[in-house]
């Protein structure tokens, strides 16, 4: 088969390298990719909003299937134009992903199919969302309701925080129409964890619990990132608990869509707060989660273009479950310095060739590129592109070994500025 994976960062490298152990696949195009993914598929300079531009590729080249990585282009209906000119594609459409296009569209969902979440209000009036606010005090948490990369959910502990976040939202409109309404809700006090789950709409499938690291310093301290690490089994995810979490969030949400006329197919992820009163849902991604994924792909041992043909077949329920390494796996996210906010690019990446050659290591790119050699020895292969630029991934027997082994890895690398958190699975071993 001839697959396009649509997107550029850790996510589409992990996705890029999975499927290119399937037995199915004999050639595979990213758009755009990076550094690291033209190393195993011919990376193509399409844009990821170009739908157009992507529809003509996927056209010309007989594509056999496309995956979508990243969520604005599914917002933007990229499923919905393929799908109309026969091509297949793996990724919710339009009206399905407005799951993560619209936290009113998600939040009014959950109260309506009754899929536990913090209690929220709606607003599009900011004098009404500041009276709000000043009656119910604090801490609560502001939210924009569009798209806004991560960055418009502001967790504010004072009402003063609150009233600074609605201002940079609504007034000065610094996410553009995504500001437009906001959501008000309770702060809701727990550990996160993230849940994956594949569905054909009919059948749904999980992938591994995993836990994501948003903010940038040790100890869950600075600004939220896209997320500086994570691991995969999240142990605090209890089988127990696992199972609720599907019954009350994930198959409530799919039947709920169903029942409004929505078809979901595709990957569903659910950001969970597990609560003293249970799990609740603070978010859904209608894509896979970036670095989590990074995590759990090195972990299956299913073939996951078959899974994502399945889906696009309707045939899910011929995989009613997916193979899973036992170990865990752990994803360290070494970044430029200033990251989240402004940072440098084009930095030299050295010791890459010494990571890989530890055992059970993958480093997974994210923010990189090769640079062109016009006949001269570059001495370095990799050149720094993005705020977060590597996911060094590494497997162990216990999550502790799986810690050691990828901190060795990225002992061995480095570029200008470099930072990566230090405490990357800890939770795991201290509950462990
Ligand atoms: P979201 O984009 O909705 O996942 O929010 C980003 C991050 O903000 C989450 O991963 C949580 O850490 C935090 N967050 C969102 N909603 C809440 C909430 N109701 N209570 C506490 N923290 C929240
Ligand atoms: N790791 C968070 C996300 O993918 O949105």
């Amino acid at each position: 088969m001839r697959i396009l994976v649509i997107g550029s960062g850790g996510r589409e490298h992990a996705i890029v390298w999975k499927i290119a152990q399937s037995k199915l696949a004999k050639k595979i195009f990213c758009a755009p990719g990076n550094g690291g993914i033209a190393d195993i598929a011919e990376c193509i300079p399409i844009k990821t909003d170009d739908i157009s531009g992507l529809l003509e590729f996927a056209r010309e080249e007989k594509i056999d299937l496309t995956v979508v990585g990243p969520e604005a282009v599914l917002a933007n209906g990229i499923v919905d134009e393929f799908q109309k000119a026969g091509l297949k594609i793996f990724g919710p459409n339009k009206r399905a992903a407005n799951l993560e296009r619209s936290k009113v569209f998600s939040k009014e969902l959950m109260a309506k199919y009754k899929v536990p979440t913090a209690d929220f209000k709606v607003f599009d009036d900011p004098e009404d969302a500041k009276r709000y606010i000043e009656k119910k005090g604090s801490p609560c948490v502001v939210k924009a309701d569009g798209l806004a990369q991560g960055k418009g959910v502001v967790v504010a502990k004072t009402v003063d925080e609150a009233k600074d976040a609605l201002r940079m939202i609504m007034e000065d409109k610094v996410f553009g129409s995504a500001g437009d309404k906001v959501i008000i809700e309770e702060c809701l006090e727990g550990e996160e964890a993230s849940i994956l789950v594949i569905t054909d709409s009919k059948e749904v499938v999980a992938l591994a619990s995993a836990q994501d690291h948003k903010r940038v310093f040790n100890n869950d301290l600075g600004p939220n990132t896209g997320g500086m690490g994570a691991y995969s089994p999240a142990a605090i995810v209890t089988p127990g608990l696992f199972k609720e979490i599907l019954e009350k969030i994930i198959y409530r949400t799919i039947d709920g869509l169903a029942k409004e006329g929505i078809e979901y197919k595709g990957v569903l992820y659910a950001g969970i707060m597990l609560t003293k009163d249970g799990p609740k849902t603070l978010e859904f991604n209608v894509r896979f989660g970036d670095p989590e994924t990074q995590a759990i792909l090195p972990r299956m041992k299913s073939d996951l273009l078959e899974v994502m043909l399945a889906v696009v077949e309707g045939k899910l329920s011929k995989i009613s479950q997916f193979k899973w390494d036992e170990r865990s796996c752990v994803c360290v996210v070494c970044a430029s310095e200033g990251y989240p906010g402004a940072y440098q690019k084009d930095k030299k990446i050295f010791g890459l060739d010494q990571a890989a050659q530890i055992k059970d290591i993958v480093v997974f790119h994210s923010g990189t590129i090769r640079p062109a050699v016009h006949g001269q020895q570059s001495t370095a292969k990799y050149m720094t592109n993005g705020g977060r630029v590597l996911g060094v991934t590494g497997l162990g027997n216990t999550v502790k070994e799986a810690i050691d082994n990828t901190y060795q890895a990225v002992g061995k690398i480095s570029f200008e500025g470099m930072h990566y958190r230090r405490d990357i699975g800890q939770k795991a071993v201290s509950s462990s």
